[in-house]
């Protein structure tokens, strides 16, 4: 049989992207969504990875940050690369230099734009109305040692009207988010 990548997802919240990519590798010939992990006892995404079958990992500040507990249970699962899919920690030094290119996140503006640290779900959509702007997106980035700042690997655009609240521009980020995260974890992958 050939080899498949495995992909560890991290999430904090909902976790409509983490299911969306599951669902969207199932099947797939060489790319299986083996484990979430969450910083957040509560978070949707342990539903979700019940649901889906997933296993699921929740840790500890100290688990991340100051040990290297993550990497372990990463490295002993076989995780080939790592997807941030709404979550809201820094990521260590440690856990980059492990996986040095081999972490992408998503991030629900078009950056430099609203990144950041704070920088995060609807607190970036409501400082995008605030602001009047006429265009939102996504971005899909490298993660380094700071918030926001990897290499862009993928943009979309979306319109922003001036009726739009925050919801608004809420669900048309999701739309795309939804539309292409999938698509460009899989390109990103396979051209490693
Ligand atoms: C997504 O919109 C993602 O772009 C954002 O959190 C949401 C998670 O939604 N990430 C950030 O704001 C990171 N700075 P989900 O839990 O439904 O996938």
């Amino acid at each position: 049989m050939s080899r498949k990548y495995r992909v560890a997802i991290f999430a904090s919240g909902s976790g409509s992207n983490a299911e969306t990519i599951t669902k969207y590798f199932e099947n797939h010939p060489s790319i299986i969504i083996s484990l979430f992990l969450t910083n957040n006892a509560e978070a949707g995404v342990i539903k979700r990875g019940k649901k889906l079958g997933v296993p699921t990992m929740v840790f500890s500040k100290k688990n991340f940050a100051e040990r290297d507990d993550v990497i372990k249970v990463l490295e002993n699962m076989h995780i080939d690369f790592v997807v941030l899919a709404g979550f809201l920690w820094l990521i260590p030094e440690s856990l980059i230099k492990a996986y040095p290119n081999k972490i992408v996140n998503i991030h629900p503006a078009l950056l430099p734009k609203y990144g950041g640290k704070g920088m995060w779900g609807h607190h970036v959509h409501e400082a995008v109305v605030a602001n009047k702007e006429t265009e939102s997106g996504i971005t899909i980035h490298f993660v380094n040692e700071h918030y926001d700042e990897g290499e862009t690997i993928f943009q979309a655009k979306c319109e922003v009207t001036s009726s739009d609240t925050p919801e608004d521009v809420a669900k048309k980020v999701q739309v795309l988010e939804h539309q292409h995260f999938p698509k460009v974890i899989e390109n990103t992958l396979l051209n490693l």
